[in-house]
């Protein structure tokens, strides 16, 4: 199915279809009812905004399984057509809940202790690619482009070509990419990569992704590898690959954070939390973000700096976010047992050291909360990028905040003015937790006023401006006798 709704054409004079596992919705059912939900994390936060703006074809899976609900098209006021994509529920069981996200997140992540790979699940892998592959076939037109997001459809690209030869595809890779020595130990490396080869243009966060990649192709596979050009030849085929390191919509976070609805929800909050500085966290509650050890390092902060007793308190919004793989639920258990203990350690009448919210905000809210950070805090211990840090910087107009930043985040690449951590040395955390409270207001807007100028010059739409060009500069690379697009 595919809906009505208004698109405009790409500069290549045809239709930008973006495809990704998760949708900006998902199906939730209770008891005998279904619903839709907007969805959180990187991909479908980015998407929603681009593709309003630029129109065209999304297509995703419903986040539920084959019998739950109706096929569902985009909201009215959308620019974009949506096709959800159903799944049964084994292949949601085999595919999404088992390899995506028990072997692939945690193999490119390199956390390779939480990985379990199967040999079924795999083969749903292949299945779900190969059917994502069909219906993106069936829906294209000549002309169009396809832009494959993220690891859960790592082979959609090389399927996709066998059945539509003439379609400039792109992959782009949101998540960080393993040296060979850790792809090493995926049993089916060489199909994974050789799958992604499938595209004109594969795309990565960080040059260090990029580079792994390159090295997994030459290690794994036999095709040659240019580093030199970051090209790929294969199967008579050259694959560019590049750095495109993703930005935040900045002018939409810095609208949410000038809207009255955000001032208002400030001082909701400031009366809420009434302390001298707030030191926020944002996360999906995941093993990758680095939650223990930033939990442990305020904790010691607030033993080694009894001055602040009363004073800060550390406000973490954790999203659910896979809640039925077992290491989530876990993590979740040790987080609120790590909560629980300062709380009780620290607290006293009137004040409370640490607030957890166990939930998804919108845009408009958590700009609000970007806003009540004196100190944000991005600390993972790996992550491809980590939007948050650049949408924090979006919000912060008045130049009154401050973000430590995880070496270990691609942003850290791009926004070297944040107070930048080792996420796993808690000591030097704890140090720079105080740093961060006491920066000189000068140092404090001047960091802050570095930071906005990077995330200006590379916003959501740069990106994705700046991808696109490049994936049409490859496709005529490749295809030198296809009629000049742009
Ligand atoms: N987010 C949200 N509501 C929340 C928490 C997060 O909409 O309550 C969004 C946030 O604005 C950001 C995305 O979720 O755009 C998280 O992306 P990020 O790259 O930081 O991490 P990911 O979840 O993709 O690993
Ligand atoms: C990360 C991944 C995205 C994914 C998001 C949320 O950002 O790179 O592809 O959509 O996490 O995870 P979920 O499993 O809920 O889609």
């Amino acid at each position: 199915m595919e809906a009505s709704a208004h698109t405009v054409e790409t500069q290549s004079g045809g239709r930008l279809i973006v495809v990704s596992n998760r949708a900006p919705v998902r199906i939730v059912r209770t008891g005998s009812e279904s619903r839709f939900e907007t969805t959180v994390g990187g991909v479908a936060t980015a998407f929603v905004q681009l593709l309003d703006k630029y129109g065209g074809l999304w297509i995703a899976w419903s986040g539920g399984v084959e019998e739950f609900g109706p096929a569902m098209t985009a909201a009215p006021e959308r620019r974009f057509a949506m096709h959800l994509k159903r799944l049964s529920e084994s292949e949601v069981t085999l595919y999404y809940w088992g390899m995506c996200n028990r072997g692939l997140w945690p193999l490119m992540h390199q956390m390779t202790e939480y990985c379990r790979f199967n040999a079924r699940e795999w083969n749903a892998y292949r299945k779900v690619n190969e059917s994502f592959a069909a219906d993106c076939a069936t829906a294209a037109d000549t002309g169009d482009t396809v832009w494959i997001q993220d690891f859960h459809l790592a082979l959609m690209p090389s399927y996709l070509r066998r059945g539509a030869p003439n379609l400039p595809i792109g992959v782009f890779w949101h998540v960080p990419f393993p040296p060979p020595g850790i792809m090493a130990k995926f049993p089916w490396h060489t199909e994974l990569i050789m799958g992604m080869l499938g595209a004109d243009l594969i795309g990565f966060q960080t040059r260090a992704d990029a580079h792994a990649f390159l090295r997994c192709c030459e290690t794994f596979c036999t095709v040659a590898v240019d580093y030199q050009n970051e090209l790929v030849r294969t199967d008579g085929r050259t694959v560019a690959v590049g750095t495109f390191p993703i930005g935040a919509p900045v002018d939409y976070f810095e609208r949410l954070a000038a809207d009255p609805h955000a001032a208002r929800r400030l001082r909701q909050i400031k009366r809420a939390v009434k302390v001298e500085k707030l030191i926020v966290g944002v996360d999906r509650l995941d093993y990758t973000k680095g939650l223990i050890e930033r939990l442990t390092a305020y904790e010691r902060f607030l033993e080694r700096h009894p001055r602040y007793e009363g004073r800060v308190t550390m406000l973490q919004i954790a999203v659910p976010s896979r809640t039925r793989v077992h290491e989530y639920m876990m993590l979740r258990r040790q987080i609120e047992e790590k909560i629980a203990r300062i709380i009780a350690r620290f607290f006293r009448a009137g004040w409370l050291p640490v607030r957890y919210l166990y939930k998804q905000y919108p845009p408009e809210t958590l700009a609000a909360y970007y806003l009540a950070a004196d100190v944000a805090m991005v600390t993972p211990l790996r992550d491809g990028m980590n939007l948050v840090a650049k949408e924090y910087v979006a919000a912060r107009a008045d130049l009154n905040g401050v973000l430590v930043l995880s070496e270990k985040a691609g942003a850290a690449q791009e926004l070297t003015e944040a107070l930048i951590v080792d996420p796993t040395n808690i000591d030097q955390m704890v140090g720079v937790i105080k740093q961060a409270l006491e920066l000189e207001p000068d140092e404090r807007r001047a960091r802050m006023r570095a930071l906005r100028a990077r995330v200006k010059e590379n916003t959501l739409e740069h990106w994705a401006d700046t991808f696109l060009a490049a994936l049409r500069a490859a496709y005529r690379g490749a295809h030198p006798h296809a009629i000049a697009k742009s």
